[in-house]
């Protein structure tokens, strides 16, 4: 059901990898409430990923960009305002990677240079999107950043490993950055805390269909799907939310206020 929430809207949605990715949704709805949109991912991404599909099916282009390249970032910002006509109204972060869960290094024994790497790709990539977008003046006012993160940023999940650290980073930026683009141009940014969500990156953390399971007893209205997640960034991306701002939203089910589930322990 389409309510033109986003109608007249320019975005950019990076991280749509294949059908089950976030912001693969997220570039669905914005489309299908009436936004103009550019997809981009890493160029290795679109390599074995599925996003040309998703810009056929709705009809938009594909600008590849590493999103720890400035120089890829001032590129994607410039073709797509030729691409859409004008500056963008929202952009949407959904990037992830963990070198030190990839190569199965535990916590206690990280690569330093990986995690680096983890936080540059992870978090530090926030902070040059924002700050290249605001140099070149691309993003109109009252325009909306979102990025998406995981409550490993405030409590302990052991698996979750560097990711944890990555995301406290970037959910950091978003309250820094959103202060000083608050006052420059209007312009708000949040992050998106979501629930474990059955995706590439998710499923890369160990023990992963036992840890959602779990999540799912915890939350009174159990695990949200991608696809309501996409629904509240939409929400996010339209007039109705003009004055959050630096926040962290959590669109968990409820899991993040809860103590005790009697589920978790056979009640
Ligand atoms: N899946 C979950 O359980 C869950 C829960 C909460 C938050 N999140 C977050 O949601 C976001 C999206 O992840 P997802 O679950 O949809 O998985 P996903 O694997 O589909 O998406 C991750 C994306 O990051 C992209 N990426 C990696 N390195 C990049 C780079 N250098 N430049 C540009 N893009 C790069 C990948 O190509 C991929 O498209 C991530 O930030 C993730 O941490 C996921």
């Amino acid at each position: 059901m389409s309510n033109g929430l986003l109608a007249g809207k320019r975005g950019i949605i990076f991280g749509a990898l294949d059908e089950k990715s976030i912001a693969w949704q997220v570039a669905e709805k914005c489309v299908a409430q009436g936004a103009k949109i550019t997809l981009t991912n890493a160029p290795v991404a679109l390599r074995f990923g599925g996003i040309y599909e998703l810009a056929e099916k709705i009809g938009a282009e594909v600008i590849p960009a590493d999103a720890t390249s400035i120089e890829d970032l001032e590129n994607l910002l410039t073709k797509s305002q030729e691409i859409l006509g004008g500056k963008m109204d929202f952009m949407l972060h959904s990037i992830g990677m963990s070198i030190n869960v990839r190569k199965k290094r535990d916590y206690d024994n990280i690569n330093y240079d990986w995690m680096q790497k983890t936080f540059d790709i992870s978090a530090i990539s926030f902070h040059k999107l924002m700050q290249t977008a605001m140099k070149m003046d691309a993003v109109n006012d009252w325009g909306s950043i979102l990025a998406l993160t995981y409550i490993a940023a405030q409590r302990v999940f052991p698996d979750y490993n560097e990711m944890a650290e990555s995301k406290s980073l970037l959910e950091s930026f978003a309250r820094s950055f959103g202060y000083h683009w608050a006052k420059k141009g209007n312009v708000r940014v949040n992050t998106v805390s979501q629930s474990p969500t059955l995706t590439t990156a998710g499923m890369g953390v160990k023990g992963f269909q036992e840890f959602f399971d779990y999540s799912k007893k915890m939350s009174p209205l159990g695990n949200a799907p991608a696809s309501a997640c996409a629904d509240y960034c939409v929400a996010m991306f339209s007039d109705l939310t003009k004055y959050v701002t630096m926040q962290n939203l959590y669109h968990d089910g409820g899991f993040s206020n809860m103590g005790m589930a009697p589920e978790v322990i056979g009640l």
